[in-house]
């Protein structure tokens, strides 16, 4: 493939389109994330300490919390206060496992400060009050006297925190409320009302949009709501079949390795076409599409509790993963977020745990060579349905940064740019694997790994670059 570069810059790639998401979801935040301060893992104020750094380490801008499915059942009072009295509850989403609110809003902000990220809050729509929400945002950020504000001081937290994001409502066409969309464009004007600004910084709210190819939702809910927010949510999940059969994660077929991607792909063609819809009411691209669920939904481990959502991860999720932050950046005018799903123990997870034991899957490794491209500019960004060799190339800092996704299984391929480049790579790093379901485990941790790369070559300026099958590669060049 051969491409020229030109001088022109596209839009601004968020640094929020590398956001993750953690539910109350099997062994997602418990386990995963939160061990408690008593636990023998080691810990700072009850969070994983080597779960913190590596996620430190991908510069993780934004989390999303407590769901999700579980948002919509989520009474914030339950979650604050002494441990010991705090209400336990039946976590009727994922498994029916009781839910002791050890994590709350106090164990959230303290997570986001170790992880120094924003904050993504989804709120309950589908079974809490209008004032249950009002409430939730004076406690978090208001900062002079007032019922909620001093409850927090009570709490141990004497200045208000920052609330970045906020989701009004998840998946509200579903196990959010099974609304219609006009009702739930209603219920979002009058819940967003009450998302009051208590600080100087303006809360992000966010309207429950559609599932997948649900354009009539994005229509209605756009049509009736657009001024009353800032973004609008997309779910889409890659699957390699029917909803009802999920694929394995490990030891799946060569049909299910193209099937997955296809599904992964068509985030791009979701994207073109809810976009177009929300041009209708807002051409000037205000409200962001917030695509706050993302990645592959493979059948869970065998012998997991079906209800936990714990899949492996291959290098076939590296391409998934890959592929899509490729089709993020080539509509950044439009994504101002993603948020994958989930951060830890659960579908596309960037890390995986077992007792005291972590393991970085081959995912992470994507957001790791990918986070140079966090707040840069769009030069181009490429995959085609008909290929299979995507690429992205943004700028920032006097830095040009090209990643590419091989995902040919036999073939290698080279990738020309033609440019007025210098005589100097800065950077060439890559991930790469010799079967299709290569993964990294706790026996074997480092099967997939970030390894120096050499397939990148300047030749009077031009750039050529030869990368091998089932390969994610960044290479960086000064201007
Ligand atoms: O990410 C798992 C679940 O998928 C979320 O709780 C829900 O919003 C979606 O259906």
């Amino acid at each position: 493939m051969k491409i020229t570069l030109t001088k022109e810059k596209g839009p601004k790639i968020s640094k929020y389109i590398y956001g993750h998401f953690a539910e109350h979801l099997g062994r997602c935040i418990y386990e995963g994330i939160y061990v408690g301060e008593d636990s023998s893992i080691p810990n700072v104020n009850g969070m994983r300490t080597d779960v913190v750094e590596a996620l430190k380490n991908i510069r993780i801008p934004v989390l999303r919390w407590p769901g999700g499915c579980f948002a919509d059942e989520y009474h914030w009072k339950d979650g604050i206060g002494p441990k010991e009295n705090r209400k336990k509850i039946v976590n009727t989403n994922w498994g029916g496992v009781t839910e002791n609110n050890h994590f709350g809003t106090h164990e959230y902000f303290e997570l986001l400060r170790q992880l120094g990220c924003e904050a993504y809050i989804n709120g309950n729509v589908g079974s809490g009050t209008v004032q249950e929400m009002q409430e939730w945002i004076e406690y978090m950020t208001m900062d002079g006297e007032s019922p909620m504000a001093n409850l927090r001081r009570e709490n141990g937290h004497d200045d208000p925190w920052k609330v970045k994001f906020f989701g009004v409502g998840n998946e509200s066409w579903g196990c959010g409320g099974n609304m219609r969309p006009d009702y739930y464009a209603d219920v979002y004007r009058r819940y967003q009302t009450f998302v009051r600004q208590y600080g100087k910084d303006k809360i992000y709210k966010i309207a429950c949009g559609p599932n997948i190819d649900d354009y009539n939702w994005m229509d209605r809910v756009m049509s009736i709501a657009a001024p009353f927010m800032d973004g609008i949510s997309l779910h889409h999940y890659a699957l390699t079949g029917a909803w009802e059969d999920k694929g394995p994660a490990l030891g799946f077929e060569e049909s299910q390795w193209w099937s997955l991607l296809k599904s992964a792909k068509k985030m791009d063609e979701l994207i073109t076409k809810h976009s177009t819809i929300m041009d209708k009411y807002d051409p000037e691209k205000r409200v962001g599409l917030i695509v706050d669920e993302w990645g592959s939904w493979l059948a869970v481990e065998p012998g997991t509790n079906p209800g936990f959502l714990y899949q492996q991860n291959t290098i076939r999720d590296a391409m998934v993963a890959a592929l899509t932050l490729n089709i993020f950046h080539k509509h950044a005018d439009r994504v101002h977020m993603a948020n994958i799903a989930q951060t830890v123990n659960v579908l596309q997870a960037m890390i995986l745990t077992e007792g005291d034991k972590m393991v970085k899957t081959p995912s992470y490794h994507v957001f790791d060579l990918y986070k140079v491209h966090q707040d840069a500019d769009v030069v181009a960004s490429y995959g085609d349905e008909s290929d299979t060799l995507s690429y992205t190339i943004s700028k920032k800092d006097g830095m040009i940064s090209i990643s590419l996704c091989n995902y040919s299984l036999t073939d290698t391929q080279t990738l020309d740019v033609a440019g007025e480049f210098g005589d100097t790579i800065a950077e060439a790093r890559y991930i790469t694997a010799d079967k299709m379901d290569e993964h990294n485990d706790f026996e074997h941790p480092e099967n997939i790994t970030i390894k120096d790369f050499d397939g990148a070559k300047l030749v009077d300026g031009q750039l050529s670059i030869t990368i091998p099958p089932m390969s994610v590669a960044t290479i960086r060049i000064p201007e």
